[in-house]
């Protein structure tokens, strides 16, 4: 696990953004796996200015995202399909068959679930995962206490993170939805070739520290990537500050 602090945020996502351009000026048909929430939002705009430069060209590549709210439409302005065209997708070359979001009101979700862990497999994995951090220690909705061997699957959320999201939805946690779709650890841990985890602030301190290193258990679900043989942690002061090894760059 290689871990990066970064000084502040805007260099956090510059240094994200490096590692997709490399990888899509390497494959230009790489597949990436995208994060929502608003850790990602300063990377996403980074790599809406090398598209607008012409060192980006997204019109091979193809996405899939982590995790959507169950039961919004795609055109909710709260469904994470909805941001994810807003911060990103309606502002670059990707072609939309090539965006991958499940369904969050699909009836048959189940299946949904299946078909879209089914894509990730047919499109041949994931070059390069980016994954943010719950405070609790959370990667997609995996929430503490998920089975590691876990696929894409319909997830509840923890108490904590309707909390947290309740910002999304106006402040009223009441409003946010109880229940998700998830690509599950396993699915991360398997098919992802690279996973890039963006962590920022200090309220990511205490699970940057327990997932980097201790234990690996599924009380932090983040812990299981210290098994996985290619991670580069970027992290900035504040969420690295409770690191305990000097050695980190
Ligand atoms: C979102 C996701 C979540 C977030 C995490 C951090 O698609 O999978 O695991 O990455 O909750 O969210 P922010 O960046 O809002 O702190």
């Amino acid at each position: 696990m290689k871990i990066i602090i970064a000084e502040h945020y805007d260099e956090l996502c510059k240094l994200s953004a490096v590692i997709i351009k490399e990888q899509i000026q390497a494959k230009k048909d790489a597949v990436l796996g995208l994060p929502t929430g608003s850790t990602p939002v300063g990377l996403y705009k980074q790599l809406i200015s090398y598209y607008q430069a012409g060192e980006i060209d997204f019109s091979k590549v193809t996405t899939f995202n982590l995790d959507e709210y169950a039961g919004l439409s795609p055109s909710h302005p709260q469904s994470y399909n909805h941001f994810m065209h807003e911060q990103l997708f309606r502002h670059i070359n990707m072609q939309s068959s090539h965006i991958h979001i499940p369904q969050g009101n699909n009836p048959q979700l189940e299946a949904e679930c299946k078909v879209y862990e089914e894509l990730i497999r047919q499109a041949g994995g994931i070059d390069v995962q980016i994954l943010g951090i719950g405070a609790n220690g959370h990667i997609g909705f995996n929430e503490p206490g998920s089975d590691f061997e876990d696929r894409t699957r319909v997830v509840k959320l923890s108490e904590s993170t309707i909390q947290a999201n309740a910002r999304f939805f106006g402040g009223d946690p009441v409003l946010v939805p109880r229940l998700a779709v998830s690509m599950g650890i396993k699915t991360i841990m398997e098919f992802s070739k690279h996973i890039v985890l963006l962590a920022s602030g200090e309220e990511k301190a205490d699970a940057i520290q327990k997932m980097a290193e201790g234990p690996v258990t599924a009380d932090v679900p983040a812990s299981i990537l210290q098994q996985h043989n290619h991670v580069t942690i970027i992290a900035d002061q504040k969420a690295a500050q409770k690191l305990r090894e000097a050695s980190y760059s």
